[in-house]
């Protein structure tokens, strides 16, 4: 595995290349909401560079997962994702078991994981995971664990984005804790098994979103969202989370066959709004297809990154439109992930596997 931090240094990155954030937040209107999604969708409009030394594949933001997988056979393998009833997810979850592996789908109720699992062609076992709640959390990665399966794939997928009002879980508000607090103590028990598999890869999705975190990255000090609440903000700072966590992770995984790589999906008209007013939804519906991608692509570049055999050697990279870019600097930052790890498992408490 190359030191994938040779190829991480964020000086080619332009931060005039970024959208502009401050302008963006300042807003604070949902109209500010809907008129940066087109910006999201075009991770090129984040960076001038790609990182050194990862394979450019013969993909881009019109492929689906259905192409990305075309010829692959993953018989005998095994993926977890979360998020599996739906959207991107769901999409994954589909695409992958129509290509012979098989998939452990996790929702948040039995009913959602059954019929979602149920409702695809192959093997799909489903399996329950409140991100919000740790005890269902460890329930599922105790259920995973007995298994017994080695994980070729854990895809962490399932979010939720922009909350108009802040709203706490254990104190903590409930973004940062369901995208990041959530997959951070499910993931630990889950390596164990991701290292068992002969390449197992851990394939985290974040979003371009990442970039609305604070300039400083995460404010260790405003973790319940008291002290300065914004929607975006904070799903930014969840979105980072979720690339820190990756970076970190990558790092611990070195000297291994597995690997940790994070994605920015595009926009997609999933039900990721489901929390914006009813009138930006339906502006969604009539303008989006614009510039969204259909939820066959969406789901296309955490199908590569999870599949492709050229980036079995490549780990702690960020991934838009099936290839490798430069995320915003602060996903970067090898400090702020080693505090947010330690931070991390302190919120996860007794439910982090093996504390
Ligand atoms: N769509 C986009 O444009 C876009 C852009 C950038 C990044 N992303 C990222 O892509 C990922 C997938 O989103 P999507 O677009 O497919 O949205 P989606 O259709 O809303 O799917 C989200 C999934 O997460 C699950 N979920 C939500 N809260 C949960 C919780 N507390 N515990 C467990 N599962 C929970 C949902 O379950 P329920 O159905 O039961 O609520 C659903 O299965 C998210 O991480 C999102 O941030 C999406």
């Amino acid at each position: 595995m190359p030191n994938a931090e040779d190829h991480r240094t964020p000086a080619s990155t332009s931060s005039s290349t970024f959208i502009n954030r401050r302008q963006f937040l300042a807003a604070g209107t949902t109209v500010a909401a809907v008129s940066a999604l087109p910006a999201c969708s075009n991770p090129d409009a984040q960076t001038s560079e790609r990182p050194a030394g990862v394979p450019v594949g013969p993909f881009d933001a019109k492929s689906t997962a259905m192409e990305v997988t075309e010829g692959l056979d993953l018989s005998g393998t095994t993926a977890f994702i979360t998020g599996c009833n739906s959207g991107l997810g769901y999409e994954t979850m589909r695409v992958l078991t129509a290509r012979g592996a098989t998939v452990i789908g996790a929702a948040r109720s039995e009913q959602k994981a059954a019929d979602a699992c149920a409702s695809v062609d192959g093997e799909a076992i489903p399996v329950v995971c409140e991100l919000g709640e740790l005890d269902s959390v460890a329930a599922c990665g105790t259920a995973v664990r007995a298994l017994g399966m080695p994980l070729d794939m854990v895809i962490l997928n399932a979010g939720i984005m922009a909350l108009p009002e802040l709203e706490q879980i254990n104190g903590f508000e409930k973004q940062f804790f369901v995208n990041h607090i959530g997959h951070f103590t499910l993931g630990s028990y889950l390596r164990d098994q991701v290292l068992a598999a002969p390449q197992g890869r851990f394939v985290v999705v974040s979003s371009s979103g990442h970039q609305f975190a604070p300039d400083s990255g995460i404010e260790f000090d405003n973790l319940s969202g008291e002290r300065d609440y914004s929607p975006w903000g904070m799903y930014g700072t969840s979105k980072l989370a979720n690339g820190l966590y990756t970076m970190q992770l990558s790092r611990q995984l070195e000297g291994s066959n597995a690997t940790a790589n994070v994605i920015h999906p595009g926009v997609i008209n999933t039900n990721l709004g489901r929390h914006f007013p009813w009138w930006q939804r339906v502006a969604s519906k009539l303008i989006g297809w614009t510039f969204m991608k259909s939820t066959e692509a969406g789901a296309a570049t955490q199908t590569y990154v999870a599949t492709a055999p050229a980036l079995a050697d490549y780990s702690g990279y960020y991934f838009a439109d099936c290839n490798p870019i430069m995320p915003d600097p602060r996903m970067l930052d090898a400090a702020q992930a080693e505090k947010l790890w330690e931070v991390s498992e302190e919120i996860a408490g007794e439910y982090y596997y093996g504390a």
